[in-house]
């Protein structure tokens, strides 16, 4: 390899690893989430295909015609429940080249009402978590074990999500992240098929599919529940290591 690209790339480990360290000694074992402050000013990373070789930027175009087939096959859905209460389908969205998917429980008020996930009260706390990563939330994909909201907010039943579930294995099987992040418990117990709280599934490495999967708390219960934050914190840091594994 050329000498010069060898010492690029060492130089790019040495920052990325820099990075991680400065931000667990800032994070790590705090009782709040962090203001970012310093953080928001760093540049994100452009557009997944920039940077890319051809092949790949090729890849993902294919893979936005894949997540749009299948959105097209959801189509107006009337297959559960769900759809006489829900105002928008929440499909989800982010990048098909994304290399962490998140997957939450289902649309809330907020996103039942913009047809767009995780944009409420839990959604700007998971979009600073995303950025604590060093990534722009465009550079993620972000999607919910159901795509309509359940009435009051309550859990999905299990019928639900059993109907709505081979469209979220098709879009993931689209994108084929690095890892996926499991938010809560539901999203956890389900992709997983255990039973186990999610006190007990996060902290260590599943599969989904092949696919490494890190489950760690729901940002609205990290609202509700901010002593957990530097526990989620430790969960990131596994999610930002199996990325650059
Ligand atoms: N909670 C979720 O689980 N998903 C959303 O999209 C919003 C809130």
């Amino acid at each position: 390899m050329n000498p010069d690209k060898i010492i690029k790339e060492e130089l790019l480990a040495t920052l990325t690893g820099l990075r991680w360290s400065l931000l667990s000694l800032r994070y790590g074992g705090i009782a709040d989430w962090p203001h970012m402050a310093g953080l928001e000013t760093m540049p994100a990373k452009g557009p997944s295909h920039i940077g890319q070789p051809a092949t790949e930027h090729e890849n993902s175009v294919d893979g936005e015609k894949v997540l749009s087939s299948i959105q097209q096959d959801l189509g107006d859905c009337t297959r559960c429940r769900l759809h006489r209460t829900r105002t928008r389908i929440v499909f989800g969205e982010g990048s098909v080249g994304a290399s962490i998917v998140f997957v939450g429980e289902g649309p809330g008020f907020e996103e039942d009402q913009q047809g767009r996930p995780f944009v409420g009260r839990a959604g700007k706390l998971l979009d600073k978590m995303i950025r604590a990563l060093g990534l722009a939330r465009e550079q993620v994909y972000i999607c919910n074990m159901v795509k309509c909201r359940p009435p009051d907010n309550r859990t999905p039943n299990s019928d639900e999500i059993e109907v709505c579930s081979p469209f979220l294995v098709k879009q993931i099987e689209a994108i084929r992240p690095q890892v996926i992040c499991a938010l809560g418990a539901c999203s956890a117990q389900n992709l997983l098929h255990s039973t186990s709280p999610i006190s007990r599934l996060r902290g260590k490495i599943h599969h989904w599919r092949g696919i490494p999967l890190v489950a760690t708390f729901h940002p609205a219960y990290l609202l509700r529940n901010p002593a957990q934050k530097s526990a989620a914190w430790h969960d990131l840091v596994e999610l930002l290591r199996i990325v650059s594994g």
